[in-house]
């Protein structure tokens, strides 16, 4: 029966897994599609319950329970703009226990060849010191770089690119000393001191690899860390013969691959810039976004905002992180209400790396009931600005900055960007004129169609909610 049921189990999980990575591409289906792929994961311990040969079913239980209590607390716990780390600390938690689930498989084996000589060769062989070293190798750069990044995330380590004099050169020696001691024990994988050297070597490969990559770059590092924490999970699942770890190893890598993709080409970035610190470097190298003119700008209050609001015919919101920080996306929605009732057409645009994560906006505008076909995304709108009475900015900058259209010396040219600048009037809310993660100065606050209301997002909304009212 159980050999029926396990197999089984593992194939509608892993279905429900796929189902659900499926779903996650559209707004209105996202949220059963991860209930979905849950579902999945308590499907996949469930049948993973019934092996319980290695641990008593009690000590999985409280395991289960103990595991889930903390994921939960976190879950409600943790703001929404802190998710970025909070996603990298679980991926650095799934690396380590990959190397440490393939490191107690390695003493076990070692254990029953001990115990049986004349049966060494079924227990140590090339495809256990193979897989055994890939877990321990990659489940260890997964635990440490992650880690770091957390740390940078949070504020814990520095942003900052930090470079060791000859770093590159370190992480190629320690790249080949991983590489090597993986063909070794491929050929002698009864050696347990090679494990020890390769835990050690990915431990210190980890931190040298996320240490050079600068803070404005770390989502599309975590991401990548993601993808590496699916595949120190698949290669576990090899070294456990379980099925069901490999494919949802395989799933997470191959995902955490093309989000990766998705991040660096939205940046316009290559992962290699990224991987060496590019971006932060040439931040800190050229003075090509520094300002040296004093330049001026216009402001409005919310009265002077609101006139303007009550006279057009068509509005598009741009929403960033500050929306995010402050919270705002109840009180957007509000103003899309009045907006509307007053006539006007509202519509909303999404730039793919707006906030700290992908689709961070779409999560926090659909929180707020704001209807999905009123969210469209950056080539959807851009050649629809010419003809926008007003684009309102929330707390975005970097994606509106027209120095990555017109400015080839500046760090993010090249970038694509929401061309807001091509509206009759841009009304910039934000609480003052610092600049935004890449750190560059933004000249479209400048521009004479451009309008400050300086203050806090949620604020400056509701102050702006309200004498739209008395209009
Ligand atoms: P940013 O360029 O980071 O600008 C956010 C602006 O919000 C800041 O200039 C800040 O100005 C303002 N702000 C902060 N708190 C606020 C508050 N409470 N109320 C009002 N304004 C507030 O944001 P963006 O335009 O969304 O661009 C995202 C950036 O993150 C890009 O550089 C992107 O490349 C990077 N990035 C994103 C991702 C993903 S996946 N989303 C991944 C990697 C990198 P004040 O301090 O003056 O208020």
């Amino acid at each position: 029966m159980r050999e029926i049921l396990i197999p089984v189990l593992y194939l509608v999980a892993s279905f429900l897994f796929i189902y659900g990575i499926k779903g996650l591409g559209s707004p209105l289906k996202a949220v059963k599609a991860n209930q979905l792929s849950a579902l999945g994961m308590l499907l996949a311990i469930v049948a993973t319950l019934l092996v319980k040969d290695i641990v008593s079913f009690e000590y999985i239980l409280i395991g289960l329970v103990v595991g889930s209590g903390i994921g939960a607390l976190l879950a409600y716990t943790v703001k929404m703009t802190d998710m970025p780390q909070m996603v990298g600390l679980l991926n650095g938690f799934g690396g380590g226990a990959s190397a440490i689930v393939a490191f107690a498989e390695l003493l076990i084996r070692l254990h029953n060849a001990e115990a049986n000589p004349s049966q060494i060769a079924d227990f140590l062989n090339l495809k256990s010191g193979l897989t055994i070293q890939l877990s321990i190798i990659i489940g260890g750069v997964t635990f440490t770089g992650s880690l770091i990044a957390f740390g940078k995330l949070q504020g814990i380590v520095t942003g900052k690119v930090v470079k060791l004099p000859g770093h590159n050169i370190l992480n190629i020696l320690l790249l080949a000393g991983a590489v090597a001691l993986i063909v070794f024990s491929s050929i002698y994988p009864g050696d347990l001191n090679a494990y020890y050297v390769s835990l050690a070597v990915a431990l210190i490969l980890g931190i040298m690899l996320v240490l050079p990559i600068g803070g404005a770059d770390m989502p599309v590092a975590i991401s990548l860390l993601n993808s590496y924490s699916g595949l120190a999970a698949a290669a576990t699942g090899f070294v456990i013969n379980n099925e069901m770890l490999i494919i949802a190893g395989a799933l997470v890598g191959a995902s955490g691959v093309i989000l990766t993709n998705i991040m660096c080409k939205a940046m316009n970035r290559s992962l290699m810039n990224v991987l060496l610190g590019g971006w932060a470097n040439a931040a800190a190298s050229g003075g090509a976004d520094a300002q040296t003119e004093k330049k001026t700008v216009k402001s409005v209050d919310s009265e002077e905002a609101a006139m303007l609001f009550s006279v057009a015919s068509n509005v598009v919101i741009v929403p960033g992180y500050g929306m995010a920080v402050a919270q705002a996306q109840h009180t957007v929605k509000e103003l899309m209400d009045n907006l509307e009732k007053k006539g006007v057409n509202v519509r909303f645009a999404i730039h793919p790396v707006a906030g700290r994560m992908p689709g961070h906006m779409n999560i926090l505008l659909a929180e707020a009931n704001i209807p999905y076909d009123k969210l469209l995304a950056l080539e959807d709108i851009n050649d629809d600005f010419k003809n926008t009475d007003i684009s309102l900015i929330i707390g975005a900058n970097d994606v509106v900055n027209p120095a990555a259209r017109n400015n080839p010396q500046s760090t993010i040219y090249g970038m694509p960007i929401l061309n807001v600048d091509y509206s009759k009037t841009v009304v910039i809310i934000k609480r003052s004129m610092a600049s935004g993660y890449a750190g560059i100065e933004n000249d479209l606050f400048y521009n004479d169609n451009s309008l400050m209301y300086f203050g806090d997002a949620k604020d400056a909304l509701v102050k702006l909610n309200n004498e739209l009212k008395n209009l």
